[in-house]
């Protein structure tokens, strides 16, 4: 530095300075982007941690160009936000940059100044900056009032970090959802979309094409209870915060560590996988994704069935139940599932039951299965009430009592059943006396 000051006396001032600041420029990493300073194709804005990194790329085989955010220590390029996924800019364009507009809103401008991408902040605001933060937000920040004005966490693409929310489907305005990348080297929306339900308690969906592909069964407060806990190692890793009425619930996973790598992850093809990568200082590696077996996959067996995944064929009609079609089941066609055999009780016309002899319905219990999806839920209802509430309602197919959970009840058709091989919950279906098993010894 001593140096450098003079030689600075002895040469033209200006010109020095000039130097001076255009080297420090481009060694000093700044995560900061202001007004006066858009920032390049070539360079890139560094969380002051040095966790993450912003700036343009372009993928492998691909002609376009985007504004994405990846780790920074991390040779293999682990893009985590793309801000213009649906608007890239050609690779031809090399005079993009990314800038702060004067009404304080980001914009991506191509070699003509045309605006490509901008976050949509209203109002009027003088002192805006925007930060890469370490936790890999990036935020337009209002110096004059400190608030917040966007922030990228909002907008998740395929990547869920600590810090950010995944939402209800239906109430976040297109925010906090994850959706998938068409292909590895093409960050355009793809099929899937993550979110939660809007019930209570709520699941975790992948929609493919706004059809359930996969679901995690409800939240207990500690768990989804349709992932058998040993699978997965998860639930210290994952939160729900409970739901408002504007907003629904939140998920997020947890920081370990800020030095670890640790996110949710929405591949191209559907698979929803949380990874963690632990350095055996009692931090384990957690690599957990769904779907991983047929049985996963929503609904693969039809109504009133159930699957499992060491049987074959892994669909089998619930108790009392038989295919809808023969033929298409024996053929391995479950899509239109199965159908009572026998009428129920409470089914039947009162005024010809006097005559009859049957009995009134039974509940079968099945054990350490996925419970069905549409449950509707009674929270304040125990065991008993719950059982009695099943069975004065014709329309109720079965019941479950789970702890946190409470009193579920099923009245439209039972879909999504799996059987485990551990875990899992006990689910009481309404049967016909004769279908209950329990006339035999008459
Ligand atoms: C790019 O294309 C090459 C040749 O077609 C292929 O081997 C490679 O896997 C592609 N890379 C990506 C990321 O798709
Ligand atoms: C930008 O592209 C134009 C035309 O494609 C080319 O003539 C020019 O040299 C390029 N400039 C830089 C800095 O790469
Ligand atoms: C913004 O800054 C300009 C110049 O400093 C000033 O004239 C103007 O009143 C400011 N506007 C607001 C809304 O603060
Ligand atoms: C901008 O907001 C983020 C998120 O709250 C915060 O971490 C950061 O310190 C803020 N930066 C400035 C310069 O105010
Ligand atoms: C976790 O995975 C990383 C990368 O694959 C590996 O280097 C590390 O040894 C693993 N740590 C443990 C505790 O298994
Ligand atoms: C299975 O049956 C349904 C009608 O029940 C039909 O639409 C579908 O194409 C069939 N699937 C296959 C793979 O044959
Ligand atoms: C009920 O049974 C009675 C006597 O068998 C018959 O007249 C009546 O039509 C039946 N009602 C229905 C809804 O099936
Ligand atoms: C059965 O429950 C459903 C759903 O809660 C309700 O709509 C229906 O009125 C109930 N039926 C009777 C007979 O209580």
């Amino acid at each position: 530095m001593g140096t450098g000051r003079t030689t600075a006396v002895n040469c033209h001032c200006m010109t020095c300075l000039y130097i001076l600041i255009i080297s420090l420029r481009h060694c000093m990493s700044t995560d900061i982007l202001s007004k006066d300073s858009p920032m390049s194709l070539t360079q890139t804005l560094v969380s002051s941690n040095q966790v993450y990194e912003l700036g343009f790329f372009n993928p492998a085989n691909s002609t376009n160009r985007y504004l994405g955010i990846w780790f920074k220590n991390i040779a293999e390029k682990t893009i985590i936000w793309v801000a213009n996924r649906e608007n890239p800019i050609s690779i031809s364009e090399n005079r993009s940059t990314l800038t702060i507009a004067n009404d304080g809103n980001l914009r991506i401008l191509d070699g003509n100044q045309k605006t490509v991408w901008s976050t949509n902040v209203r109002g009027q605001f003088n002192g805006t900056i925007a930060q890469l933060t370490d936790m890999g937000d990036f935020c337009i920040n209002d110096t004059t009032s400190g608030s917040i004005l966007w922030e990228s966490f909002d907008y998740p693409g395929n990547s869920l970090l600590p810090g950010m929310k995944l939402g209800t489907k239906g109430n976040t305005q297109g925010k906090h959802l994850m959706s998938s990348w068409k292909s590895d080297d093409d960050p355009t929306p793809g099929s899937f979309v993550v979110g939660l339900s809007a019930e209570q308690p709520p699941q975790v969906f992948i929609w493919i094409n706004s059809k359930p592909n996969w679901r995690s069964g409800p939240w207990d407060g500690g768990k989804f209870i349709g992932i058998p806990e040993q699978d997965a190692g998860y639930s210290e890793l994952v939160n729900l915060m409970p739901g408002n009425s504007q907003e629904g619930a939140y998920l997020t996973i947890n920081l370990l560590k800020s030095s670890h790598i640790q996110r949710l992850y929405l591949q191209p093809d559907g698979v929803f996988r949380l990874k963690y990568w632990g350095d055996g200082s009692g931090i384990r590696n957690v690599s957990w994704e769904v779907p991983a077996s047929p049985c996963d996959v929503y609904g693969v067996c039809g109504a009133y069935a159930i699957c499992t995944n060491e049987k074959s064929p892994i669909c089998d009609c619930l108790r009392g139940f038989v295919p809808h079609s023969k033929d298409k089941w024996s053929k391995g066609n479950w899509t239109r599932g199965c159908v009572r055999r026998s009428e129920l009780f409470c089914e039947k016309n009162v005024t010809s039951l006097a005559s009859s002899k049957t009995k009134p319905d039974q509940f079968q219990m099945l054990k350490g299965i996925k419970l069905p999806d549409h449950h509707h839920y009674f929270p304040y209802m125990d065991t008993d009430e719950c059982q009695q509430w099943c069975l004065g309602n014709c329309s109720c197919k079965a019941y479950a009592y789970v702890q946190g959970i409470y009193c579920m009840v099923w009245i439209e058709e039972l879909m999504d059943i799996e059987q485990f091989s551990y875990g899992g919950e006990n689910l009481f279906l309404r049967l016909s006396y004769a279908d209950s098993g329990k006339c035999k010894f008459l």
